[in-house]
């Protein structure tokens, strides 16, 4: 068992929670505490999460990075709003159009890019076909930015700052689904407020559970304004755990002494690490650069199937047509061993 989730490249949400969160959760079971939040460790999360980003915020725990990223927009985007993202993004793929239904009908404008990074120009050409004046087109209220991108790329933040003024330009409020924010800052080498708020985000899905918790996503505001009756909107999704202590116990576990960036630079390292293997095989090509934990990588079938033979596991992803090959998704984490990277590059140099 331990061996097969080893050659498990599918994901970083398929390994083990990591052990410093499960102590967590033994500790805050070891006795009764107050409901709804209001535990002990729930009482901690403003003040941490403060401390790390440098600004006063509100945050309140999700149990999924859906639940975090519909919720946070809805705070965002009336029913008659646009909200705007790139065409990759999570909440436009892959979240049988949860954010369309949090907001009553909000509609997802799709900008298109090279590699999951949408330029200001394109943000501002779409911005321009939805004017503010014209009844017939939603109203753009909401830039939604994906931290590391969909495709393992990383928005430096100077370019997050150029996309945030032109959203503001507009009276548009703006988004981080950061579900792999501490890759991206890992990547950066930036502090949390700078890849955040100092550049422009107003509320952020901090994703934690594809970086060694068990299930917990904190949405965290830095403008309270956006806050005002997100508990509300929280419970109506049946969000609103009544153990919270459980959720907030992971999300304090991980910020600890900087295990979340600790993990995360890890999982950036053992990427490195497989994507310089892959690069060098015959016949790879790398779709784009590996700046994250997420690699994508065109190789040649028969190299594939004699991965998938020797017990490793990865996802096929979109291939562009008329190419020699498949495109695989590898994804390392906090998980990830040099010896398991090791493995699957001497596998595949068997071919
Ligand atoms: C960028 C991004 N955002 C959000 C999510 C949603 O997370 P969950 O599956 O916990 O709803 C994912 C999960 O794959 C993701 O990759």
């Amino acid at each position: 068992m331990v061996e097969q989730i080893r050659k498990n490249f599918s994901s970083d949400n398929v390994v083990p929670a990591c052990p410093a969160v499960m102590s967590a959760l033994a500790a805050a079971n070891a006795d009764a505490a107050p409901a709804y939040g209001g535990d002990a460790w729930t009482a901690r999360l403003d003040d941490v999460v403060a401390d790390i980003f440098e600004h006063p915020v509100k945050v309140f725990p999700v149990a999924t990075g859906t639940a975090a990223n519909a919720l946070a927009l809805a705070a965002l985007a009336p029913p008659y709003a646009a909200i705007l993202c790139d065409e990759s993004a999570h909440i436009a793929q892959s979240e049988c159009a949860a954010p369309d239904f949090f907001t009553g009908g909000a509609r997802l404008v799709t900008i298109p890019s090279e590699d999951g990074r949408m330029t200001p120009e394109a943000l501002s050409y779409k911005l321009g076909r939805l004017p503010a004046d014209d009844v017939h087109n939603p109203l753009p209220t909401a830039l939604s930015l994906t931290q590391a991108t969909e495709w393992g790329t990383v928005y430096p933040p100077a370019h997050i700052a150029e996309l945030t003024a032109r959203a503001r330009s507009r009276n548009l409020a703006v988004h981080m689904d950061g579900a792999r924010l501490a890759n991206a800052i890992a990547h950066l080498g930036c502090s949390p407020a700078e890849a955040t708020w100092k550049a422009g985000i107003d509320v952020l899905s901090l994703g934690m559970t594809k970086n060694g918790a068990m299930a917990a996503e904190a949405v965290v505001f830095f403008n309270p304004a956006h806050a005002e009756q997100f508990a509300r909107r929280r419970k109506r999704s049946g969000h609103d755990w009544s153990k919270q202590r459980f959720l907030s116990a992971q999300i304090l576990a991980c910020l600890e002494d900087d295990l979340w960036l600790n993990n995360a630079r890890h999982a950036n390292a053992m990427a490195q690490r497989l994507a310089g293997g892959l690069f060098r095989h015959p016949g790879s090509r790398m779709l784009y650069e590996t700046q994250a934990n997420e690699i994508f990588v065109l190789l040649p079938d028969r190299a594939i199937a004699h991965l998938r033979a020797a017990g490793f596991a990865f996802h096929d992803w979109d291939t562009p047509e008329g190419v020699d090959g498949t495109v695989i998704r590898l994804v390392t984490s906090y998980y990830t061993r040099i010896e398991d990277v090791d493995a699957l590059l001497e596998t595949l140099s068997e071919i």
